[in-house]
């Protein structure tokens, strides 16, 4: 089976209702990152940032996957798909796809203050300040902050370079080590980009440009993958 290697940022997640972060009216437009998404942050204001944290959660609990996450779920069929995302959303698992690394965290768990090997899923969508891991210390959102160490980003190098095709969806390629993800990718492996606004990449070979939404996109892209296997 060729191997799939699929690269998702908040795009993808646009059409299900979840607003991405650089667009117009995107979440970085309404919050300072200093504010609500580092760790200084927490420590200085932790009921500021875990409000916007619990309002985030809150959403997700009411969206819903839409077309694009569908259509890589149906590309098991015939293909060893790996997704790794930047999304701390669960679209992508309650979309029907079965391999998927959050790069970023994910919104509905939360992890101890003092030992991060203690995960935990949170029970609906709001974290208390007083809610503590089994070791008695504050839990915080499960979410890798600006300027704290990506722990899964040489697994997802990994996948990147093992792959026969490559597809970006819906990323702005702003925010490393996930943008430089795609320097992993063999050279000779053809490579999609599916997204409105993508911007030209000549130094990258083998690429495809698609600007479209991701919800028309990628399920059309994911045909024609299974037409041609
Ligand atoms: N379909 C596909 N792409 C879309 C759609 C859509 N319907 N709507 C918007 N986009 C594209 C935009 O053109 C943009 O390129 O999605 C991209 C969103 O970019 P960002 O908001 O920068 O999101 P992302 O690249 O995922 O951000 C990376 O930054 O703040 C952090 O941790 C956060 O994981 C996030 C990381």
């Amino acid at each position: 089976m060729k191997k799939i290697a699929v690269l998702t940022g908040a795009g993808i997640s646009a059409e299900s209702g979840i607003k991405t972060f650089r667009d117009s009216n995107g979440l970085w437009e309404e919050y300072r990152v200093e504010d609500v998404a580092t760790y200084e942050a927490w420590v200085r204001n932790p009921a500021l940032v875990n409000e916007f944290y619990n309002q985030r959660r809150k959403k997700l609990y009411e969206a819903k996957p839409n077309a694009a996450h569908f259509a890589l779920a149906e590309l098991e069929k015939k293909f060893d798909v790996k997704i790794i995302t930047q999304n701390v959303d669960d679209l992508h698992e309650r979309g029907g796809s079965t391999n998927v690394l959050h790069l970023h965290g994910e919104l509905k768990k939360v992890r101890s203050t003092v030992d991060p090997e203690l995960v935990y899923t949170l029970e609906g969508w709001e974290l208390k300040l007083g809610d503590k891991c089994e070791k008695g210390s504050q839990l915080r959102p499960h979410i890798v902050w600006f300027g704290e160490a990506v722990p899964l980003i040489e697994v997802a190098a990994e996948i990147s370079s093992d792959a026969d095709i490559y597809i970006v969806i819906g990323t702005s390629l702003n925010v490393y080590p996930a943008a430089g993800l795609l320097n992993f990718v063999r050279e000779d492996a053809p490579k999609y980009l599916v997204d409105p606004n993508a911007s030209p990449m000549p130094w990258i070979r083998n690429l495809t440009t698609i600007r479209e939404k991701a919800g028309t996109g990628v399920p059309a892209l994911v045909n024609e993958l299974l037409i041609m296997e």
